[in-house]
């Protein structure tokens, strides 16, 4: 048998594969099982983007190779999205770049721009792909701590020099995954004043801008400025329209490194089906009304669940932001342990804070994805094995 790469040797295996493989065989064995483990919305996609699917989808038009870069449609409604929301203007044929979601752009990225030896600076605990499209490009990662003393920010000054002159870019995604927390003004102006000098590529995720609460309103980096000329910001339909499984996200920033994404991926996929883009464009139509519908949803399903845990006498803080709990871990066990003991003992999915990187030992996350009745059950199971 033919050896795997060392690239492919040297990712680990991925995170929420492995959990929805227990999952699935729990569930097989016919138990209960409350999911709080990936972030991915209960609740359907609006029945106005499955309209202008079905719609389009009856349309030979939309049946052909979508090999440009995206719709102009599709791009144009990105554009007037960022313009109404962030008051940011974006050329819509340079600065966008439509993804078969944004997990794909940002796992191809680092291709564009890594050769051997270079250095990704990477958020720890962070969303997996960071390091596994940095791997799969030839890179390395330089793993910067996200600590709750620093406000699970990354401390820019702690970065080695070797490792700042090495590095070609650097991730940041907030409001965060898995840590909830959120970016101050000041540290995006440090970011983009760090990357200018240092010249230095700003990956910023920006999946969970639209989740936010008790007033709060998220950022983009792309509002500060300097930053088009070093950012690319990554932004996705998936959680703010409920629509994980139809992968649909962007790229948008600055023009040369949304070309040289552009390059990657036409010699990787073929397009966008045409269908799910004008879908798209009917999803960036929808109301505010809806957003903030999801977010009282979230909401409220975040203060059950956050004074259930506390009066279990678990650590745990009300996120302003995303649908994830970053919970301290009761007791002395480690992530994964504690992790394994829920799904046995208590028939609850949590992700192991682990599963993020290191920084992440000593956490569990959970996700707000279930009713407010099962989260109430869950508090219950928890308090047997408390
Ligand atoms: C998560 O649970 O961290 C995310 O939902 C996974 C993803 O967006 O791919």
């Amino acid at each position: 048998m033919l050896r795997l790469s060392k690239k492919v040797q040297s990712l680990p295996p991925y995170l929420f594969l492995e959990i929805d493989k227990a999952k699935r065989k729990a569930r097989q064995e016919g138990r209960d099982i409350i999911d709080l483990g990936i972030g991915d919305p209960d609740q359907p996609t609006p029945m106005h983007i499955i309209d202008a699917l079905n719609q389009a989808a009856r349309d030979p038009a939309n049946h052909r190779y979508a090999l440009d870069q995206g719709m102009p449609a599709l791009r144009q409604a990105i554009a007037s999205w960022y313009k109404a929301r962030f008051n940011v203007n974006l050329a819509p044929d340079t600065q966008i770049l439509p993804l078969i979601g944004s997990k794909e752009g940002i796992a191809h990225f680092p291709l564009a721009f890594l050769n051997a030896g270079d250095i990704s600076l990477i958020p720890d605990p962070c969303y997996p792909p960071y390091k596994g499209g940095t791997i799969l490009a030839g890179g390395s990662a330089h793993l910067m701590p996200l600590l709750e003393e620093n406000n699970f920010l990354p401390d820019l000054k702690r970065i080695p020099f070797l490792a700042r002159k090495k590095a070609k870019m650097i991730f940041v995604n907030y409001p965060n995954n898995p840590t909830n927390a959120c970016a101050s003004d000041g540290f995006y102006r440090e970011l983009i004043d760090f990357a200018k000098r240092n010249k230095i590529i700003v990956i910023s995720d920006l999946a969970y801008s639209e989740m936010v609460y008790d007033g709060y309103k998220a950022r983009s980096l792309l509002e500060f400025p300097g930053a088009q000329d070093v950012v690319i910001e990554f932004h996705s339909l998936s959680k703010t329209y409920n629509m994980t499984g139809w992968r649909l996200g962007w790229a948008s920033g600055n023009p040369r490194l949304i070309a040289a994404l552009a390059k990657v991926k036409s010699n990787i996929d073929s397009g966008i089906f045409s269908a799910i883009q004008l879908a798209g464009v009917a999803a960036l139509s929808t109301g505010q009304d809806f957003t903030a519908k999801m977010c009282q949803l979230y909401q409220e399903r975040r203060d059950i669940l956050v004074s259930g845990l506390q009066s279990l006498g678990w650590q745990v803080t009300k996120p302003k932001a995303t649908f994830y709990l970053w919970i301290k871990i009761p007791g002395s066990s480690d992530s994964m342990s504690f992790a394994s003991r829920l799904l046995k003992e208590a028939d609850i999915v949590a992700t192991p804070g682990v599963g993020f990187g290191r920084y992440g030992e000593g956490y569990i996350r959970m996700a707000l994805t279930v009713p407010k009745e099962r989260i109430r059950e869950a508090l219950e199971r928890l308090k047997k094995i408390s």
